[in-house]
């Protein structure tokens, strides 16, 4: 197969495209470089350095035929979607757009899309992928339109996969960027030895995916045909953990005693409170299931970071 991976420089993106490498596929990654380095694209990959948010964009990119595109690229943080909305929904909304009416017109027949538990807000839990969904954020605005924009397109014949993907970790993650992802950038303090702030309720609960199972997911998808329209995934462990137990097993990894200082800081109105995965649909469509265990993911990701050291920012 040859496959587009947009975000490819990214965390979870650069983790996709070697993964399909490794399985004979052959790869495009489009990246920007706003948050992924050049260094994160697996050798073998074509390269392509490119806005994917920019109609311009979009007739830069090669001719040829190309089985599935896998679109990661995205300004991925939720407090950085309050800082600056309308960058927040050109990156992620307009770019979902543009290369998705690109795939029609070039019959690229599969959309696979890199869609976030915060398009839910504060729905119950487990939450299964026919909640209702309402954002807190504009990041989980722009991921929903996203998926609306998807369906338009999944009308008009192009086959969908939407993965609602909720907070995954593993080597790889940038320890340098601390506005997003709870594991990166909690170990990146603890790296450190240094009090980790928290903004937001110990109490809150999250679902901590590790890499390899949230990639293992998109390839069973590519590797077989999509159903006709769109295909809606939620990627969790499916096993609620408060913020403390996080903090607790990342001590635990990091050999940090359990009285490590940590300050509780007032939270945002976009955060939400508690929400972890119903996985069935997974199981049953795709034969998925999460398989690394939170303590066994942590302690591969604290080995990688300790490696890493030098591209830890000092906060
Ligand atoms: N990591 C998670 O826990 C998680 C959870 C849910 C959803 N997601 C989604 O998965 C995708 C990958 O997340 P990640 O953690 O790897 O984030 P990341 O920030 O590491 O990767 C995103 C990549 O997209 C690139 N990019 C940003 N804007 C671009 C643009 N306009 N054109 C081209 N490239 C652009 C960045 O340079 C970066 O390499 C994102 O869409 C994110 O919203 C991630």
């Amino acid at each position: 197969m040859h496959v587009v991976v947009t975000g490819g420089a990214g965390f979870v993106g650069s983790h996709l495209a070697r993964q399909l490498l490794e399985a004979g596929h052959h790869v495009t990654v489009v990246d920007n470089l706003a948050t992924g380095r050049r260094g994160h694209v697996p050798a073998g990959a074509e390269f392509l350095e490119l806005d994917v948010s920019r109609p311009e964009s979009l007739g830069a990119l090669p001719g040829g035929s190309f089985d599935a595109v896998c679109h990661l690229a995205a300004q991925s943080s939720g407090p950085a979607s309050a800082e600056m909305p309308y960058h927040d929904l050109q990156a992620n909304a307009a770019s979902t757009l543009l290369l998705s009416r690109w795939c029609l017109e070039r019959r690229v027949p599969r959309f696979l899309y890199a869609s976030s538990m915060a398009i839910y807000g504060e729905a119950a839990s487990p939450v299964r992928e026919d909640a209702a969904c309402a954002p807190l954020s504009y990041y989980g605005v722009s991921k929903l339109a996203s998926e609306h924009l998807l369906r338009l397109a999944a009308r008009e014949g192009l086959d969908v996969a939407c993965f609602r993907m909720f907070s995954v970790y593993g080597p790889g993650q940038n320890l340098g960027n601390l506005t997003q992802g709870m594991v990166s950038i909690y170990l990146a303090y603890l790296l450190q030895g240094i009090e980790v702030p928290v903004t937001g309720s110990l109490q809150r609960v999250r679902d901590f995916l590790y890499i390899d199972d949230a990639v293992r997911a998109w390839r069973l998808a590519l590797e077989r045909p999509l159903r006709p329209g769109v295909s809606t995934w939620n990627l969790g462990s499916g096993r609620p953990v408060t913020v403390r137990a996080l903090l607790d097993a990342l001590l635990a990894a990091v050999q940090l005693p359990a009285s490590h200082p940590i300050r509780e800081l007032p939270g945002s109105a976009a955060d939400q409170f508690a929400l972890y995965a119903d996985v069935t649909t997974a199981r049953r469509d795709l034969g998925w299931q999460p398989s690394v265990s939170l303590p066994d993911g942590l302690e591969a990701m604290a080995a990688w970071a300790k490696s890493q050291a030098a591209e830890v920012v000092r906060p």
